[in-house]
């Protein structure tokens, strides 16, 4: 077991209306209490942040996005600014999720502008990476891990990365109910901190954070938290509801 403190993170993707956002908090601030060796966030939808965030305040959840552009304001149709996510609240960013990738063009290029624009801003970015089921089956699960850290880091120097937080989420094991093994986890995390040690040296490898999402569920959280390297979860369905996304945060160590 690491000092590196846990985070509990939830991605509500495209799911809740403003209502619904509001009340699910509400639910979950009710069922959470602060915890020393554990932080929480949750990243509902834009359009829910500043009435969630009035939610959160004074609990221990902190509030995140899901996404952002890299330009401060300007004529970008639909976008929205890291000045803009920090009015309505935000701490957190998530930034390059496989399905931003798969769906909406992000790039190892375009997840670098973001990174580099949230650590100008103080946003803490939760920068996702993970390998698809043909590239496991083909052997390229280091390789791909590989080069979405190096380009994904370009630029930034270890100082910069100081609050950098990485999820590793495997695509094949998002929303399939087919979470990695314990072994596939501490194995991949295990390599992208050797990462981190060789492009940045072993402080910053030791003391960042590295998630593991795909399928987190309440009855399978404890074992993952049990691996070295397993700092945490990035939680998409089983977040959704107060009740289960708080017996998560409640695992056991
Ligand atoms: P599921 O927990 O629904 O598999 O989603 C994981 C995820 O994509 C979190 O970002």
């Amino acid at each position: 077991m690491s000092d590196r403190k846990a985070l509990i993170a939830g991605n509500w993707k495209m799911y809740k209306t403003c209502a619904e956002a509001v009340d699910e908090a509400k639910a979950l601030v009710d069922l959470v209490q602060p915890m020393d060796d554990r932080e929480i966030m949750i990243a509902p939808t834009y359009t829910a942040l500043a009435q969630v965030s009035e939610v959160l305040k004074g609990s221990p959840v902190a509030l995140g996005a899901q996404n952002m552009f890299w330009e401060n304001e300007g004529a970008f149709t639909g976008e929205i600014s890291a000045p803009m996510l920090i009015s309505a609240g935000c701490s957190h960013v998530i930034i390059g999720h496989s399905e931003r990738r798969q769906y909406f063009g992000e790039t190892d290029d375009t997840v670098n502008k973001k990174i580099v624009t949230a650590f100008n801003h103080d946003l803490i970015p939760v920068f996702c990476i993970g390998e698809s089921e043909q590239e496991r089956d083909l052997n390229q699960t280091f390789s791909i891990l590989d080069k979405q850290v190096t380009k994904g880091l370009s630029n930034l120097s270890s100082k910069d990365l100081e609050t950098l937080i990485i999820a590793y989420e495997p695509i094949w094991a998002i929303g399939t109910g087919k979470t990695a093994t314990t072994e596939q986890a501490q194995e991949a995390h295990r390599f992208i901190r050797s990462l981190i040690d060789k492009a940045f040296g072993s402080e910053l490898a030791q003391s960042m954070r590295i998630l593991y999402g795909g399928s987190v569920k309440p009855d399978n959280i404890d074992e993952l938290m049990a691996m070295p390297d397993v700092d945490g979860a990035l939680v998409g369905g089983a977040s959704l509801k107060a009740d289960s996304f708080s017996n998560i945060i409640k695992y056991n160590r």
